[in-house]
């Protein structure tokens, strides 16, 4: 029989992925979205039904795990327009009164199964609004423990062909001469988007991982200046990486902040205050995770063939 799996959130960056994953014999997937023609092609996967629903509101919720096996809960944003603590309205909303309706509609609908994604150092007394508030999601979640058999999953920044993090300085890349950026020296541990799927794949029936915290981090430690300098020197724009000093830091995240789908915060500069890598004793069981170098040059030299050819016309005036 079929494992029926909701994914909350499942028509993003992480999701789609774990959809992939998940698609074929052995799970039936339904990906409830707000955005039914914008997530289009999970439709199209075996096994994957995807639902027009409002996840917030508990009547929509109920009806989505009437004949759950598992959940799965995706839902995260990084910006939150209100800067107060410990976290703004919109942080609250998605990433602690969320999973508070989600424990709850499960437990009446007798679903015991949740893998929930946090975000790796989150923290009560992390610098950030976005790592206050995912510790207060995992909070909730723990709490359910006896009527929920949750899993926590903690990623450092996750890259994958359509990662927000890596293809956006890719297109910065192509557009400054000069990158200046906020945080240079802090320390990130970057994992493949497939690894994370595969971990949450694996946990979905693996009773050993119920009530713990993973952390989840690729195989090696980069700074985010080595990190942008790798994609500049994958997609042929090897730019000069100005490490930005503290005021002017906070100015560019604040203007940046204002943009519609901001590449920058203030918020996301308090995150870059601490260093994201796991502790190396909370690694998911067998965590073989693939290296950055293996992956990235599989979508980001494509983007570089494309600068190169550019570049070659725009010289050539044609
Ligand atoms: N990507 C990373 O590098 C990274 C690193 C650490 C932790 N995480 C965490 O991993 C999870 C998945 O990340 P991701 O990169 O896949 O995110 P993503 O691509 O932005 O997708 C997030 C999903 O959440 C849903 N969503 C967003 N805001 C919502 C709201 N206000 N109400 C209801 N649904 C909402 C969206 O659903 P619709 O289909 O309705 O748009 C979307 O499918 C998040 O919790 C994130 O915090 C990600």
């Amino acid at each position: 029989m079929s494992t029926r799996v909701v994914l909350l959130g499942g028509g993003g960056f992480i999701g789609k992925s774990l959809a992939r994953r998940l698609a074929g014999p052995g799970f039936e997937v339904t990906v409830p979205t707000r955005r039914p023609g914008a997530r289009a092609a999970l439709a199209l996967l075996p096994g994957v039904r995807l639902v027009a629903c409002d996840v917030h509101d508990p009547r929509q919720l109920a009806r989505l795990f009437a004949d759950a096996d598992a959940v799965v809960n995706l839902v995260g944003i990084l910006h939150d327009g209100d800067s107060v603590r410990p976290y703004g309205r919109r942080f609250a909303a998605a990433h602690v009164e969320l999973p508070r309706k989600v424990v709850a509609a499960m437990r009446a609908a007798g679903v015991r199964r949740l893998l929930h994604v946090s975000a790796l150092k989150a923290s009560d007394t992390a610098p950030s609004a976005y790592l206050r508030s995912k510790a207060a999601g995992e909070a909730v979640v723990l709490e359910a423990a006896g009527a929920i058999d949750a899993t926590i999953f903690r990623p450092s920044v996750v890259f994958g062909p359509e990662d927000a993090f890596l293809n956006r300085f890719a297109s910065l890349l192509r557009v400054f001469p000069v990158l200046p950026i906020a945080g240079a020296g802090t320390r990130f541990q970057p994992v493949y988007v497939g690894d994370v799927a595969e971990a949450c794949a694996a946990a979905l029936d693996d009773r050993a991982t119920y009530g713990t915290i993973y952390e989840l981090g690729g195989p090696k430690v980069y700074t985010l200046r080595q990190l942008v300098e790798y994609v500049g020197s994958l997609i042929g724009r090897p730019r000069p990486v100005i490490d930005l000093p503290g005021p002017l830091a906070r100015l560019q995240a604040c203007m940046l902040g204002l943009l519609p789908n901001p590449p920058m915060s203030p918020d996301n500069l308090r995150s870059l205050q601490v260093d994201n890598v796991t502790d190396g004793q909370h690694d998911f069981p067998g965590w073989r995770p693939q290296p950055l170098e293996a992956v990235a040059p599989t979508y980001l030299s494509r983007i570089g063939a494309g600068s190169r050819y550019d570049e070659l016309r725009r010289r050539a005036a044609r």
